[in-house]
């Protein structure tokens, strides 16, 4: 089965909440914010078979794009839908804006890899960012040449 990548509309936000509140390492958001960053901010689903099965979300500040979460549910870990989300994020980034940038836990491997496989580059680490548990955040970018 193929996933189905498409932006995301307000009646997707409980079900983006409902995976969101599966994972222990995502960052967690409101409904409030997830409705308005799909207002005015991108908001990319995944789907199969009409499941929404993950999304990637990211807020438009001063010509940049910044992510603020990416999450693919449990059962549907691994099988190239976080790398699906980032090709058309990536995508449509590269035609509005300068640069997408995020911030991550310096713990947090998969996401690590997922974004260095996607041409993001280290570029800054904030000490003690995160609370419980207390974590560095790594600072990634990536820039396009516009
Ligand atoms: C990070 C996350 C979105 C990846 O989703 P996924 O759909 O399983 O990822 P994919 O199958 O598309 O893998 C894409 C790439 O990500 C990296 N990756 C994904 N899972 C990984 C793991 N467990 N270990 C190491 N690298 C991993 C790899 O580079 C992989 O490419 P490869 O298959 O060629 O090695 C998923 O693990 C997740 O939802 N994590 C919890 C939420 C989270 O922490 N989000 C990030 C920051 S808020």
């Amino acid at each position: 089965m193929t996933v189905a990548i498409r932006p995301a509309a307000f009646n997707d936000v409980p079900a983006i909440l409902a995976i969101e509140r599966q994972s222990a390492s995502a960052a967690h958001w409101t409904r409030e914010e997830y409705s308005k960053l799909v207002g005015s901010g991108v908001v990319l689903v995944g789907e199969e078979a009409d499941k929404l099965c993950g999304f990637v979300c990211a807020r438009a500040v001063a010509g940049e794009w910044e992510i603020e979460n990416v999450l693919v549910a449990a059962e549907f870990l691994r099988r190239g839908i976080a790398d699906e989300l980032l090709r058309e994020l990536v995508q449509r980034a590269e035609s509005e804006v300068s640069a997408i940038l995020l911030e991550v836990r310096e713990s947090n491997l998969p996401a690590r890899r997922l974004y260095e496989k996607h041409g993001f580059r280290e570029v800054g680490r904030r000490r003690e960012y995160y609370r419980e548990p207390a974590e560095d955040a790594i600072l990634y970018a990536l820039r396009f040449n516009r």
